[in-house]
């Protein structure tokens, strides 16, 4: 997947963390590259960036970008639109935050915006499309996982898990992580159940950064969790159990490229196509998730 023309990368998840290194990853790499960013704040200054302002909890503005960004592929104001990364997430320290639309809204950034972007940006992705949904590996739920950091993902039927107050105690933090969990379990069974409903030619991969202090991602969490990350965090990334943001960064501008081989629906960890949790396996589930997703 190399690329000789040009081409447009559609991203969420650049205005800083891990989405930032790698926006600025692929334009430095690839003098090709047209990139679209979709979000609150603009990522890098350049004549090569094009702006779409959405916040990505509120549907209507999400389905507005897309559409947007569609009329652009279409009449050419935009180079062929090829890529699609949905890297933007968030984790509350509860479960009952709520969006204007009544969904909770972890699971509103995290899986409805995804679902919501790529309804409206499949039919203008050309062949040879790559989606990168960068999920976690908190959605395994283990000890070698979570680090004890998350508590493992509690599944529910869709529309449960959609709305505030899912989990037990949802006004505490560990129902938000809880949520946080969930909806990347969520977002690896979306990436399953895309796989078959793309045009062949169009991939679409799970990307799992590991855990990488220092990001925004904590930014809601009390100030102990926060002093906590800021004085462990260094330390951890001397060791395989976390990452930087240069290197998480590094290896999701290389999946997005093409320069890292994956198949559709595999699951990429850091730079390794790995299985996903055996739970995440589960046809039945996609097919459900699918349905509730598209009834917002
Ligand atoms: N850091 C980790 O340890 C870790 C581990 C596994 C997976 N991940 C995943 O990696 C991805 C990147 O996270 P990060 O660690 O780089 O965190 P980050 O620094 O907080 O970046 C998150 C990005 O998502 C965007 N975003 C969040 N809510 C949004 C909304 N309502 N509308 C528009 N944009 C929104 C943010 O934009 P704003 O500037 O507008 O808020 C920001 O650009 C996320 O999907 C995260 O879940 C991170």
């Amino acid at each position: 997947m190399t690329h000789s023309s040009a081409h447009t990368i559609v991203m969420t998840g650049v205005s800083q963390g891990i989405g930032a290194v790698a926006a600025s990853r692929l334009l430095a790499d690839d003098p090709h590259a047209h990139l679209v960013v979709v979000g609150r704040r603009p990522g890098p200054t350049s004549p090569r960036v094009t702006f779409v302002d959405a916040d990505l909890a509120d549907i209507e503005a999400t389905r507005t970008a897309g559409r947007h960004i569609g009329t652009l592929a279409q009449n050419g104001s935009i180079p062929r639109l090829d890529r699609f990364v949905g890297n933007a997430g968030i984790q509350y320290t509860d479960a009952i935050t709520t969006t204007v639309d009544g969904l909770e809204a972890t699971f509103a950034v995290n899986v409805v915006a995804n679902h919501v972007l790529l309804t409206q940006l499949r039919s203008h992705l050309t062949d040879s499309s790559r989606i990168v949904i960068t999920v976690s590996d908190t959605h395994f739920g283990d000890l070698r996982h979570n680090l004890a950091l998350v508590p493992a993902p509690a599944w529910s039927a869709p529309d449960v898990l959609a709305r505030p107050g899912a989990f037990t105690e949802p006004e505490s933090a560990a129902a938000g992580r809880t949520a946080y969990s969930t909806s990347k379990l969520a977002a690896v069974h979306l990436v399953h159940a895309w796989v078959d409903a793309l045009e062949p030619g169009v991939d679409i991969i799970s990307f799992n950064p590991g855990l990488v202090p220092g990001t925004g991602l904590a930014r809601h969490a009390g100030r102990g969790a926060q002093l906590m990350m800021r004085v462990l965090g260094p330390v951890l990334t001397l060791t395989p159990l976390a990452t930087t943001s240069t290197q998480a960064g590094a290896e999701l501008a290389d999946l997005v490229s093409g320069r890292k081989l994956a198949r559709s629906g595999d699951y990429v960890d850091r730079n390794r196509v790995v299985s996903s949790s055996a739970e995440s396996y589960d046809p039945a589930r996609e097919a459900e998730l699918m349905a509730f997703l598209d009834t917002l």
